[in-house]
């Protein structure tokens, strides 16, 4: 029988997988980057480089976002957490405080890099224009927040992965499975 229509056994469609994984090794990678840069000279042309793909990486975080919302909300598979009510209820308001967490970095992200000044650009393609002015201060206010929020999104997907480890390996539910391809037989 089709893994796909077999009862217990549903997964996730195809898009909504890889805008899963896409966005987990986004995240990852953007936290990554910052704190490898924290740890070089300043002026290096490494640093200015992680500093670049950051951002570009940033601007391609904020368009998937949108594309993954959109597409949960309207057309992507929706299924049940396994559970009792309490840990499905908190499954659903840890998911719910991911995506919200990871609007407000790319708000953050986009206002911090407007605040400073200095070029907003996808990879060299194009720039993105400023609706603010250049502000020091401000900016200084606002890499403080993104640097938290940074913190809490990790920390919160690390809990958000135990849990998807734990359901696979000690409780034995398809949770894990149904966001991973079905395998080749
Ligand atoms: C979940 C996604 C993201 C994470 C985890 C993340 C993480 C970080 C961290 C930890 C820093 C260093 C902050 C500091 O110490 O001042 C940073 C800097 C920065 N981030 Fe992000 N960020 C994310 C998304 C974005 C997005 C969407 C943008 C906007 C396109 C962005 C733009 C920036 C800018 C402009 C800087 C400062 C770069 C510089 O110093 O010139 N980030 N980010
Ligand atoms: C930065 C990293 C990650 C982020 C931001 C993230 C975010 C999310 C979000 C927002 C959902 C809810 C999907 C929805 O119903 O709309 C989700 C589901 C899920 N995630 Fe992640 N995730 C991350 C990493 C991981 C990792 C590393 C694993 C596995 C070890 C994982 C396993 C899962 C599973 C199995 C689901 C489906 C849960 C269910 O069906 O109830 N995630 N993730």
């Amino acid at each position: 029988m089709n893994d796909l229509h077999s009862p217990g056994h549903e997964r996730y469609d195809r898009l909504t997988q890889w805008f899963h994984w896409l966005t987990a090794a986004t995240v990852i990678f953007l936290f990554a980057s910052a704190h490898i840069w924290e740890n070089l000279a300043k002026g290096t042309d490494l640093r200015r480089g992680l500093q670049s793909v950051h951002i570009s990486l940033g601007i391609a975080l904020a368009v998937l976002i949108v594309l993954r919302i959109v597409w949960r909300v309207f057309v992507g598979t929706h299924l049940p957490a396994h559970g009792s009510p309490a840990t499905r209820l908190l499954a659903m308001l840890g998911h719910l405080a991911l995506y919200g967490l990871l609007l407000a970095q790319i708000a953050l992200g986009f206002m911090f890099r407007w605040a400073q000044g200095e070029r907003f650009e996808f990879f060299g393609l194009f720039a993105i224009p400023s609706p603010l002015a250049t502000d020091h201060d401000f900016a200084h206010v606002l890499g403080g927040l993104h640097d938290k929020v940074a913190w809490v999104i990790i920390i919160l997907a690390g809990l958000h992965a135990c849990a998807a480890l734990i359901h696979h390996a000690v409780l034995k539910d398809p949770t894990l499975r149904r966001m991973l391809p079905v395998p080749r037989r």
